[in-house]
This record gives structure tokens, C-alpha cells and sequence, in this order.
């Protein structure tokens, strides 16, 4: 982290408090970010090496980036973010309708998070505008280490995702992504789609998640293994109370159709992923 004068710590502060933040990251001394999850904790536990010395590293889906900073804080020496910042660009079913995308568009703001961020921080990020499905190896050019994380269950087609990841990668994929839990007690390949009014697709259990890999021509290199993404505090806050499990409020993510169970377990306890590290077949 840069030293900062207490002018510019300020300054970062009033930045901060002004958007809506999707990560949990300490941007200067004591200005932390109140994202939805805060995944400091994690960083240590997916399986990243410590020294991404000389490497160039893409993170795909940033959002306000804080992959992009870990992985350039390990050393890498350049780091691309890929983000598509327009929500309606996203992948949206047929009839989603034009409240749901305005709030989480809403949510998303203009990806002013991540530049706010990078300033913050002094990085040298470049952040790319441009969908996963059209990256491409004579463009983006080839990469080290390519992570991808909470971005295949906003995707229609994960598999084809995939594909286009390994198209640039030439080490390693590190997935870490939505697990649905009691379909992970089979051992086949097994998904769950939701695809009703919101850009949430497949939840696959974990032989699902390899297969999905396997079927875009990369190599899982282990199965895959769990973590918990804990929340932030603009999850926390979404904590429901009695009302809402009783059905008579809609509150934060409940307005998006979650289930109230769903909603308690996740703002107080985080969400379950899956870990997958693949190479390129
Ligand atoms: C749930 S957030 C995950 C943020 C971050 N990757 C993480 O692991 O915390 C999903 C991100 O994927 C991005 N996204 C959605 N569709 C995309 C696409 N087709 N290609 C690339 N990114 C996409 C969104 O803009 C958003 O930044």
C-alpha cells in the first residue's frame, strides 16, 4: 500500500463513502471498502503461489478488483482485468425485467469502484472492457496464471466461457466459482439452473464444475476443493430479520428472488464455492 498524507487519506475516504462496493479492500490506513463480500481472508486459501514473480496474470469478471490487486501484490509483473461494467451486457434470461436490471445495475455503478481502487492503491492494473466469450489469443495475447472468480454462474454458457479462457491461457486456471451443495454428495457430474429474471445460471456440483473444465479442454488437476467466501458488510446488512423469513418483507437480495433461507445463511455466514486449478489440455 502507498503511504498516503492525511489530505489524500481523505480524500480516498470521501471516494469511498460516495459508490457502492462489491469487494471488502483497506484502500489506505483505515479506509476499508464496505463491500458485499470481503475476501481478505480467502486470498491465502484458493490455492494461489505467493511469488507470481514475472508472470502475466488475467482476471476475468473483476469487478472492483480485487483479484486483479492480489495478484498483482504477488509480484506479477502485469495484470490484466477483464470486466464487462455494463450490467446489460450481462447474461440476462428472456424476461428479466427492467427493475431488476436497474438494481443491480445500480449496484454495479459505472465500475467506478475499481477505479477508485487502482488509484488508491497505485496500481498498474489495466483493466480491459470486453466479455469473457471474446477474449481471444490475438488480442489479449497469452497468459500465466488466468483466474475466474464468482463468474460462471452469471454466464449462460460456462463451457464456452471456459474455452476462450483456455484459448489464452499457457500455465494455469484457477476457478473458483458457485457449488451447489446437495447435489456435490453424487458423484456424477450434476447441475442446478435458476435462469429466472436474473443473471444467475448454473450451480454445478463439484464433479460438475470438472466436467464443465474437462469439456472446454482443460485438465482439473485435483478435484475440486471448498472455500467460503465470508461476507462484507453490505451483505451483513441485508441479514433479514423475522419479517422477512415470515414472507412479509422483500429486503436486498430477497427483492432479487433469493430464498429467505438462502439469504440468512449467506449474509451471516458467506457463500459456499468450489476451487478448481486446471491446465490447458
Ligand atoms: C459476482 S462478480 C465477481 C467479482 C470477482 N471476480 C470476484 O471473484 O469476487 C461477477 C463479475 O463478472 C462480470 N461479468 C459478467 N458477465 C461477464 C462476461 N460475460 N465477461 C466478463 N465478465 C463478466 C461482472 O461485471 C462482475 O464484475
Amino acid at each position: 500500500m502507498l503511504p498516503h498524507a492525511a489530505s489524500r487519506i481523505d480524500e480516498i475516504r470521501s471516494e469511498v463513502e460516495s459508490i457502492e462496493w462489491y469487494h471488502t479492500m483497506e484502500l489506505a490506513p483505515g479506509v476499508v471498502t464496505p463491500g458485499w463480500f470481503d475476501l481478505r481472508p480467502v486470498a491465502g486459501k484458493v490455492g494461489l503461489a505467493p511469488d507470481l514473480s514475472g508472470m502475466r496474470c488475467l482476471d476475468v469478471g473483476t469487478f472492483d478488483g480485487f483479484w486483479a490487486f492480489e495478484l498483482e501484490r504477488r509480484g506479477a509483473a502485469e495484470v490484466v482485468a477483464l470486466d464487462v461494467v455494463d450490467p446489460e451486457l450481462w447474461d440476462w434470461p428472456a424476461g428479466s425485467s427492467q427493475a431488476t436490471k436497474e438494481e443491480i445495475g445500480r449496484r454495479k455503478g459505472s465500475g467506478q469502484g475499481f477505479a477508485v481502487a487502482r488509484r488508491a492503491l497505485g496500481s498498474r492494473v489495466s483493466r480491459v472492457e470486453k466479455s469473457v466469450y471474446d477474449l481471444d489469443p490475438a488480442t489479449e495475447g497469452m497468459f500465466d496464471l488466468v483466474y475466474l472468480g464468482s463468474l460462471l454462474l452469471h454466464l449462460r454458457d460456462p463451457v464456452s466461457a471456459l474455452g476462450r479462457v483456455r484459448s489464452v491461457c499457457r500455465g494455469k486456471v484457477v476457478v473458483v466459482d458457485a457449488l451447489h451443495v446437495p447435489l456435490s454428495i453424487f458423484p456424477r457430474p450434476l447441475a442446478s439452473l435458476d435462469a429466472s429474471g436474473r443473471p444467475w445460471w448454473w450451480k454445478p456440483n463439484r464433479a460438475g464444475l470438472a466436467r464443465m473444465a474437462e469439456a472446454a479442454g482443460l485438465r482439473p488437476e485435483a478435484r475440486p476443493f471448498l472455500v467460503v467466501l465470508p461476507p462484507g458488510p453490505a451483505l451483513r446488512a441485508t441479514y433479514p430479520g423475522m419479517r422477512d423469513l415470515l414472507g412479509r418483507g422483500a429486503l436486498g437480495r430477497g427483492a432479487l428472488g433469493r430464498g429467505a433461507l438462502g439469504r440468512v445463511l449467506e449474509s451471516r455466514f458467506g457463500e459456499l464455492h468450489a476451487v478448481l486449478h486446471a491446465t490447458p489440455v
